[in-house]
């Protein structure tokens, strides 16, 4: 056991910090765009409304966690990794990943107490942004390469229609959307108020004659031979769904058709990363989420529905498999 070696009070210790830590980064978000800049206390104090004193509290503990630095007596700014994280052409949603990280500690609760994790829309709006790319420079390079990887995904939704299935807020698709001019594409999202950022965000990209966003579950989409190509986000698809999902999935797609899915979350390797792991699985298991499902299992659930394996992929960008109708 990794913690073995520590007593009860360093390990309060830590992950009493831990919680604290994720506190202040919480709470200083407004500060840090503030800090994109070089700031000198004074500023920072009129900024967040603190006194000299509490101000100066604040940026040493930014200091100490290595989110600001002082770049010269008495001016501070955001360190470079968080700077990168917070441009506006990054491809993550850096404030939506902090408030899953309090999402998770809250349903960590809920997991413990009674076994199950319910998701109010404001949650399953929180966990969407957090895993979705944000239309951008940044995203648009990974999207390069993971087209780059499957050039059949890249030609088929190019040329053909695309079904997006789980879509959240729309990153995979509205990032490509605006890279590929003929793009095409029907997205299914069941939480009507994750599928209204979606439709925000296609209406400021100016793709929303061409991503065709529907509120629906997934299962009750009837639209069949009609797609080249779907995308499944089945890390949030519940266990009881699945099935349906697929057969939806199948039918839609012409005989030939493609389906790309990811896998998100891996076992760790040894002993490091154990508890964390234990404990989203806990979590994911409550809302009947099949938590890092391998991969060999997820194909084995698509060929149950009538999908042959094309290949299996293991790049930077993440684990993938590539089957066709
Ligand atoms: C987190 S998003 C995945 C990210 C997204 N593909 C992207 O590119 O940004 C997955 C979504 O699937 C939705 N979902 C889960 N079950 C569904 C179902 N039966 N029908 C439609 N959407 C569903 C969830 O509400 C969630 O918003």
């Amino acid at each position: 056991m990794q913690y073995a070696f520590m007593g009860i009070e360093e390990l309060l210790a830590r992950w009493g910090h831990g919680a604290q830590a994720l506190a202040l980064l919480s709470a200083a978000q407004e500060l840090s765009v503030f800090l994109r800049q070089e700031r000198d206390a004074a500023a920072v104090a009129a900024y967040a409304r603190l006194t000299p004193d509490r101000a100066a509290d604040l940026l040493t503990a930014l200091v100490a966690h290595d989110l600001a630095e002082e770049v010269d007596d008495g001016r501070f700014r955001l360190t470079p990794a968080v700077a990168a994280a917070l441009a506006d052409d990054a491809p993550g949603d850096l404030p939506a990943r902090i408030a899953q990280a309090r999402l998770l500690a809250r349903q960590t609760e809920a997991a413990v107490r009674t076994g199950v994790v319910e998701q109010s829309p404001a949650d399953a709006l929180t966990v969407a942004r957090a895993n979705a790319f944000r239309p951008g420079d940044g995203a648009r390079a990974v999207v390069t390469k993971i087209f780059e990887a499957v050039p059949e995904v890249a030609d088929a939704m190019a040329t053909g229609r695309m079904l997006d299935v789980g879509s959240g807020v729309g990153g995979f698709v509205l990032t490509a959307a605006t890279m590929l001019p003929d793009l095409r594409a029907t997205t299914l999202e069941v939480v009507p108020e994750v599928a209204a950022v979606a439709r925000e965000r296609a209406a400021t990209l100016g793709v929303t004659d061409r991503v065709d966003i529907r509120v629906q579950d997934a299962r009750d989409f009837d639209e069949p031979d009609a797609y080249d190509i779907a995308f499944w986000a089945q890390p949030f698809f519940p266990l009881p769904a699945r099935e349906a999902t697929l057969a939806m999935i199948h039918r839609s797609l012409h005989a030939g058709g493609l389906l790309l899915l990811q896998q998100l979350d891996f076992p760790p390797d040894g002993r490091a990363g154990l508890a964390a792991f234990t404990l989203r699985r806990m979590v994911a298991r409550a809302q009947g989420l099949p938590f890092a499902r391998p991969m060999a299992e997820l194909v084995a659930e698509a060929a149950g529905a009538g999908f042959a394996l094309i290949r299996e992929l293991d790049e930077d960008f993440g684990r993938m498999a590539l089957l066709h109708r």
